[in-house]
């Protein structure tokens, strides 16, 4: 059994009933219950990806990627962002970039879709991606991996899709342990976000009370470590962001 025993209710059918219901606030209460900063760890998990591509050795013409778990597609969105500002085809070789995602949720593909134009959307579970093998050059997964039934078969998905010498990049939430800020993190996750959440939703989801259990529920960093490895992706790492509030993970496929 990869996955800890948990009492949270993590079935695919919850999981999708309760992100269809806040797929039109998503945006919004993101922003606002992180007080932003959901779009900076997002840019700077996007630099990671793209600064390890820039290390590759072998460059093919065009560049992939595949997000999954990409609900409304703010990774996509930074990723093509950065790729016009920074202009990432002069620095990483590379003609075309052609970003892909993945969400099991329709009603958040559709504002993905919305969000980010001429990119494709695919509705599909990430435990059982609809792509070949050694298809995409980065494959990340940003506060959705805890969401997974099984995370093992999730990266393990996720590295099977990803080329060789190509990036599996995960953003997640971790209980933090940081002294002093700890206790003061604990009190806004479990009492004021989900209180602030299920006001504007207007107790139509208890999507806010979900967050705090599923990050509490979900596996050790060091078994997150073990899975990438099992998945053949080579000296994983893992560093700890906003006081330990988060955690990302960056493998190269072997
Ligand atoms: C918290 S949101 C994160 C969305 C986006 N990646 C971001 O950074 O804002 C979690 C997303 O994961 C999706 N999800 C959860 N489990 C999934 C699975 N097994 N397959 C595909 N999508 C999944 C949900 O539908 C939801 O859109």
């Amino acid at each position: 059994m990869s996955t800890r025993e948990t009492t949270v209710d993590k079935s695919a059918r919850r999981v999708q009933t309760m992100f269809g219901e806040i797929a039109p606030k998503y945006d919004f209460l993101n922003n606002l219950l992180s007080f932003g900063l959901a779009k900076r760890w997002r840019r700077r998990f996007v630099r990671t990806v793209f600064a390890r591509l820039a290390e590759r050795s072998e460059v093919s013409e065009r560049l992939e990627t595949l997000d999954v778990a990409t609900g409304t597609g703010d990774v996509i969105a930074e990723e093509t962002r950065q790729w016009t500002r920074r202009k990432l085809a002069d620095k990483l070789g590379v003609r075309e970039f052609r970003p892909v995602g993945v969400d099991f949720v329709p009603q958040m593909l559709a504002l993905a879709r919305k969000k980010v134009q001429a990119v494709e959307f695919v509705e599909a579970d990430g435990c059982a991606l609809p792509f070949d093998d050694e298809r995409f050059d980065a494959v990340t997964i940003s506060f959705g991996l805890r969401n997974m039934v099984d995370p093992a078969k999730g990266i393990a998905e996720m590295a099977r899709v990803c080329r060789k010498e190509g990036v599996v990049a995960i953003l997640e939430f971790s209980p933090t342990k940081f002294p002093l800020f700890a206790p003061l993190f604990r009190f806004y996750f479990h009492r004021v976000l989900p209180a602030i959440g299920e006001r504007l939703m207007k107790n139509r989801s208890d999507a806010y009370r979900y967050l705090p259990e599923s990050v509490d529920a979900f596996d050790s960093s060091e078994k997150v470590l073990e899975y990438m490895r099992a998945a053949g992706l080579k000296t994983p790492t893992r560093r700890a962001m906003t006081f330990g509030v988060l955690g990302m993970f960056v493998g190269v496929k072997e």
